[in-house]
């Protein structure tokens, strides 16, 4: 099933027409609060009035035109001027080729300089998704240098891929940021872990190691999952060397156990949820049927009158 949805995530076809279902469009609120930035800020009112902050993304991937990255960057300096006068405590998360990786990676950089600087002038932080294993090593080239230039910046690590726990050593110099994930693309056995168990006890060991190597360090560290039961291994496993539930963060996506993102936050977490919006949701939904086969039931159930 995981196979089958991120096969359609990158199906041309399906993509030009799913998305006109109303019943899709339907299915997707559960994730994803409207198309627009302004309903991804008034979803995160609530939130944040019960302590948990919030990250947005607009969805993109996968440019055709310069023009395109250069409107997607005016966007996000915009959305951060927004979002401060929502007053709301928010962040940015980008995809590199939505900023036009794929076109010419001087242009993304230039781009994710100038949406950085924007940010960290008003205190905020721009965060870098990770894509495909083909932009691995594009994506962490052009965070080293834009760490370099803007330091409130971080990239987001898949532990699904055997290289991260290299790509961290090669990091940490710079004293990184990391949102480390599971990993939500399909990728082959030879460069990624593909059991369950493996991907877990990896994901475990790098967040322990990072944490505890970079005590004395201003590292940063957001675990992106909605694994209850690996926060709370990390959180134990980090315990004993001084580190407390709030020496790390939880990013969750908005519309994910939510229950668990308002009792972790409780319990003294620093949990802050991703919310998408855009009108670009067809691959990125898919993704999330791929994460969890069992939610098709909630899009079928919207085909019902
Ligand atoms: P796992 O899939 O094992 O799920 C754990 C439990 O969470 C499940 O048992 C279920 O109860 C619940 N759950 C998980 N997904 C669900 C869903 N879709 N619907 C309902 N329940 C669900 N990936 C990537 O490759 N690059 C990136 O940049 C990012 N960025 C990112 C940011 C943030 C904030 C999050 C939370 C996730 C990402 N991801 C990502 C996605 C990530 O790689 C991964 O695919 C998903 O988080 C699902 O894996 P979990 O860690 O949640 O565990």
């Amino acid at each position: 099933m995981r196979r089958v949805f991120l096969w359609a995530a990158r199906n041309r076809w399906l993509r030009e027409r799913l998305p006109r279902f109303r019943f899709m469009k339907r299915a997707v609120r559960r994730f994803m609060p409207g198309e627009t930035l302004e309903d991804a800020l008034a979803a995160a009112l609530p939130l944040q009035a019960a302590g948990i902050t919030s990250m947005y993304t607009r969805l993109g991937e996968n440019l055709e035109h310069v023009a395109e990255a250069d409107e997607v960057a005016d966007h996000y300096v915009a959305a951060i001027d927004r979002i401060v006068a929502a007053g709301i405590t928010g962040e940015i998360s980008v995809k590199p080729t939505q900023l036009g990786l794929d076109l010419d990676p001087e242009i993304c950089l230039a781009h994710l300089v100038r949406i950085a600087e924007h940010a960290a002038a008003v205190g905020s932080y721009l965060w870098i998704d990770m894509e495909s294993s083909a932009y691995a090593d594009a994506t962490i080239s052009l965070y080293e240098r834009l760490r370099a230039i803007q330091p409130r910046t971080g990239i987001c690590l898949q532990a699904y891929l055997r290289r991260t726990a290299a790509d961290i050593e090669r990091l940490r110099p710079l004293d990184p940021a990391i949102r480390l994930v599971k990993g939500a693309y399909d990728e082959k056995e030879s460069i990624a872990y593909t059991n369950h168990r493996h991907i877990d006890a990896n994901f475990v060991g790098l967040a322990v190691a990072f944490l505890i190597d970079g005590r004395e360090r201003p590292i940063r560290l957001s675990l992106g999952t909605h694994d209850v039961a690996l926060i709370e291994q990390i959180a134990e496993g980090v315990r004993g060397v001084g580190i407390a539930r709030d020496g790390f963060e939880v990013a969750m996506l908005y519309g994910i156990r939510t229950d668990q993102q308002h009792r972790l936050a409780k319990a003294g977490y620093r949990v802050q949820a991703l919310i998408a919006y855009g009108e670009y949701w067809y691959p990125w939904y898919m993704r999330r049927l791929a994460e969890r086969p069992a939610n098709v039931w909630f899009v079928m159930r919207q085909m019902l009158p």
